[in-house]
């Protein structure tokens, strides 16, 4: 098999740069481990930055999520018990959109398969060679048969796990971690959403994160220890302790069937360069921030812009100066949303630190809350700061 660019992983990653190359007449190979139907239902991500939405719209897969995708304009953050909304709109003029990153998922396998877009799902043992060559080969089993793809480029979008980043020579890439000491449980429940907008909630047992996924289904996160299994979370405790921690007067909690649970470290990752030779990594193949900020996904759409991008000046115009740009571009956005991301997760998270660190991580909410300044850096690395395409 011969293509000009192979992409190992169908996540967002993956299928939106095989979406965007395949508009500019790149010809492409999407090769993914698991089934579709796995991917389609992997709860996961659930806020679009403005320019994430609008790079959907733009693309041609954003008609299902002008339908059922919900526009927020604001985020309120609760804490000694009372509400404090940032308007988001009112203070950058721009809005983020509440759609489940299985639904961007969906859309994206339908326009690919619908354009004739080749994606094998159920590869095995994916192995990517010769990326420091011109002519790099990607080796798989699929359908019991071995096989080979050579392409011109390899796109590893293939998540933190995956085996592309760890086909790079360690002395090639520095990386960069943190691991904070909490971890959040994720809910799905059959359950009106109490609030029209996200609730981000400080308290003192620990944070807590209402969202929705439409008007019939809510996603609740909790703080949890990392330690933490799924069985110390019965249902039951479950909404005794989002009750406790999202309490404030005139406000209730309505209880409905979990659909889904499931644990989630917080882990902060870099590699730096996000290159090797003719082998890019996108997305969380390249960084990992703690979900507070809601990003991970939005993050791995940005790589793809600048990816997209730079595939299409090599190939339209014989230009290799923005391939070359490609890892330093991505770097400086990682870097500014690992920053607010961390700094998201430390003002709502309860730590062992003690009592003066919780003292200075009220402060931060109360500054944060009452200084249209401060509400507007919060409000601006939220709706998504503005893209540099190199
Ligand atoms: P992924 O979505 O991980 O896609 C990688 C794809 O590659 C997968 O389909 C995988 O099956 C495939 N793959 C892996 N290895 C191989 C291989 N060897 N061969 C072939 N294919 C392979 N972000 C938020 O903003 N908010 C959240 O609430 C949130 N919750 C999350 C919960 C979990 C459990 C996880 C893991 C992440 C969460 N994130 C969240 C982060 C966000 O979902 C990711 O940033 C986003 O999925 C990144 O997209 P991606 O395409 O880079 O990687
Ligand atoms: C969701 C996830 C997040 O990480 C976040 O910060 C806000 C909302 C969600 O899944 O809806």
């Amino acid at each position: 098999m011969r293509t000009q660019v192979g992409i190992v992983g169908a996540g967002p990653a993956g299928l939106l740069l095989s979406h965007l190359l395949h508009r500019r007449g790149i010809e492409c190979v999407v090769l993914e481990l698991r089934s579709r139907q796995y991917c389609e239902t992997r709860i996961r991500a659930g806020v679009l930055e403005q320019g994430t939405a609008e790079l959907l719209r733009a693309i041609g897969v954003g008609e299902r999520m002008a339908r059922e995708g919900l526009v927020h304009h604001g985020i309120v953050l609760r804490f000694d018990r009372r509400d404090h909304r940032i308007d988001l709109s009112g203070l950058t003029g721009r809005a983020i959109t509440v759609y489940g990153q299985h639904e961007v998922v969906k859309d994206l396998i339908a326009a690919r398969l619908a354009a004739g877009g080749e994606i094998l799902f159920e590869v095995a043992g994916v192995e990517v060679a010769d990326v420091d060559t011109p002519a790099p080969r990607i080796r798989f089993r699929h359908a019991g048969a071995h096989r080979e793809l050579r392409c011109d480029f390899v796109a590893g979008c293939d998540g933190f796990h995956g085996v592309c980043r760890s086909s790079i020579p360690p002395r090639a890439l520095s990386t960069y971690e943190h691991t904070f000491p909490h971890a959040w449980l994720g809910v799905l429940a059959r359950v009106p959403p109490p609030s029209e907008e996200l609730i981000y909630a400080s308290h003192e047992r620990g944070f807590a994160l209402q969202s929705m996924r439409s008007p019939e289904l809510s996603r609740l996160y909790l703080q949890c220890a990392p330690t933490d299994e799924l069985e110390a979370w019965p249902d039951d405790r479950i909404w005794d302790e989002l009750r406790r921690r999202f309490e404030r007067e005139g406000w209730t909690l309505p209880e409905g069937p979990v659909l889904h649970k499931g644990i989630t470290a917080m882990r902060c990752f870099v590699a730096d360069p996000m290159q090797y030779g003719r082998l890019f990594l996108v997305g969380d193949a390249a960084h990992i921030v703690p979900p507070t900020g809601a990003k991970g996904l939005n993050l791995a759409a940005a790589d793809v812009r600048v990816l997209a991008r730079a595939l299409d000046a090599h190939y339209a115009e014989g230009r290799g100066d923005l391939l070359e740009r490609y890892s330093a571009v991505c770097l400086r956005r990682v870097w500014k949303v690992q920053r607010f991301s961390s700094w998201m997760t430390s003002m709502l998270h309860r730590s062992a630190g003690g009592p003066f660190f919780d003292r200075l991580r009220h402060a931060e909410l109360d500054y944060v809350t009452g200084s249209r300044a401060a509400s507007t850096a919060l409000a601006e690395n939220y709706v998504g700061l503005p893209f540099e395409d190199g």
